[in-house]
């Protein structure tokens, strides 16, 4: 439990975001596969990235912790062993979605579990086109726990139906260890982490964009080349204090070294169109990825319609942008946000009910979010549901810095799956929550 009270003073300062988290679980995860040893720098010591790295090591993986650095000693594409025990995946879509694609083509079974929630996520998006190239998979409704029977795949030429990275990642995993060239083509964008990170570790892999489609085709069975990884700070994380700084008076922050993969700013494009005062300075290039540092200051925002391209862009963001919604001098409109439905909650309802117990207007109709903060409403209640999750929990954190009732955050332990010292920081930089 989680107590945010309103602040007089702004959020200030430099702040030091911790590693992305997507980035963090495949520096975990090709590291492993890959010949040699690798160093990752900045990882995310998170409870999801650490539930990853635990997997490969139960895997056989040597992995190792100097500092803040991981230490992989990676053997190639089929050196992995079977697990002695079930997988435990806690929290973490990202790792199931992604070990589902690579352990159906190894040469031995897993059974793959996870928590309360996770147990609830589909996992049929990604078992039913490997099933295609023939793996085979047992479950219960297809939720986790999932039994993987780890076993040669086929090649295909697969159309992705969902813009899901983990579904697109989880089976370019699965064409790594799988003979001859595997196509996946892409519609709609999602973020490319795993290609970048691929094509780094000299995968055979070929991204050709093609009449508005990306295609993405893998050579399989040639060994990957370890190299060292310096993660980025995490723009999901980064857009807590973004918000934070930008509705509160007096506020200006600093932030280094972002991840601004343009398959993931998403919530910067809709900030902009807010009118926020957000500069991006250094921008540069580091192992594939973009990164640059943003200067926020304190902003006069007005509301926006948002379609539904905008979604795959910055799926995560919606809690917090909501909140930022909520705090414009205008109606805003997010829509198509069905993918809101299935992440570590029902997030699409959670924000919902919880402006509306902020005294914050707010309706959904045909998955699209209305958010209008010129109609006053009454406050209905103290207390934030956040069904366990962590993006809940931060976002009304960051409400209950601006909202001017101490906001009482249910649940708020679940933030370590994603942002282990996000409290420290934002009490550091002027934010007042106590436990
Ligand atoms: C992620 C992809 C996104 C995102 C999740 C992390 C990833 O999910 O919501 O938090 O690391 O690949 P989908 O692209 O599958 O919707």
């Amino acid at each position: 439990m989680l107590i945010s009270s309103k602040i007089t003073n702004g959020i200030n300062g430099n702040i030091i975001i911790p590693g992305d988290k997507s980035i963090s679980h495949r520096s975990v995860i090709i590291p492993s596969i890959a010949k040699g040893i690798s160093r990752i720098s900045n990882i995310l010591f998170s409870e999801d990235v650490i539930n990853t790295i635990n997997a490969f090591r139960l895997m056989g993986v040597d992995i190792n912790q100097k500092k803040n650095e991981l230490i992989i000693k990676g053997n190639g594409l089929n050196s992995l062993q079977k697990s002695k025990e079930n997988i435990y995946l806690g929290n973490s879509g990202t790792s199931a979605r992604l070990l589902t694609g690579l352990l159906s083509s190894q040469n031995f079974n897993s059974t793959l579990t996870g928590d309360q929630s996770l147990s609830k996520r589909p996992m049929q998006r990604i078992t039913q086109p490997l099933e295609i190239m023939g793996a085979k998979f047992e479950s219960e409704n297809n939720k986790l726990p999932l039994k993987i029977f780890g076993q040669k795949l086929t090649n295909i030429d697969y159309e992705l139906e969902l813009p899901s990275a983990q579904v697109k990642s989880g089976l370019m995993l699965a064409a790594l260890n799988t003979k001859g060239r595997t196509t996946i083509k892409e519609k709609k964008i999602s973020r490319n982490h795993t290609e970048i990170m691929l094509d780094y570790f000299e995968a055979n892999i070929e991204i050709k964009n093609q009449n508005n489609e990306k295609i993405i085709s893998i050579e399989g069975n040639k060994e990957l080349v370890s190299k060292d990884i310096l993660v980025p700070s995490d723009l999901s994380s980064a857009a807590f204090f973004i918000v934070a700084a930008l509705i509160n008076d007096k506020s200006n922050i600093y932030i280094k070294d972002v991840n601004l993969n343009p398959t993931r700013d998403g919530i910067l494009k809709a900030l902009n169109i807010m009118g926020a005062n957000i500069v991006v300075k250094n921008k540069k290039k580091l192992n594939g990825e973009i990164i640059g540092d943003l200067e926020v200051k304190t902003s006069k925002l007005k509301g926006c319609e948002l379609d539904s391209d905008f979604s795959r862009l910055m799926i995560d963001e919606y809690p917090i942008l909501s909140i930022a919604a909520a705090f414009a001098d205008s109606p805003s409109i997010f829509k198509g946000l069905s993918e809101l439905k299935v992440k570590e909650s029902n997030r699409l309802e959670l924000i919902r009910y919880n402006l509306n117990q902020c005294g914050i207007f707010a309706k959904v109709e045909n998955e699209n979010l209305y958010i209008d903060p010129t109609i006053k409403k009454d406050f209905a209640g103290n207390k934030i549901t956040t069904d366990n999750d962590h993006r809940i929990a931060m976002s009304f954190a960051v409400m209950g810095t601006k909202l001017g009732l101490d906001l009482t955050i249910l649940n708020s332990e679940y933030i370590k799956t994603s942002f282990p010292n996000f409290t420290e920081l934002l009490n550091k930089s002027g934010g007042k929550l106590s436990e």
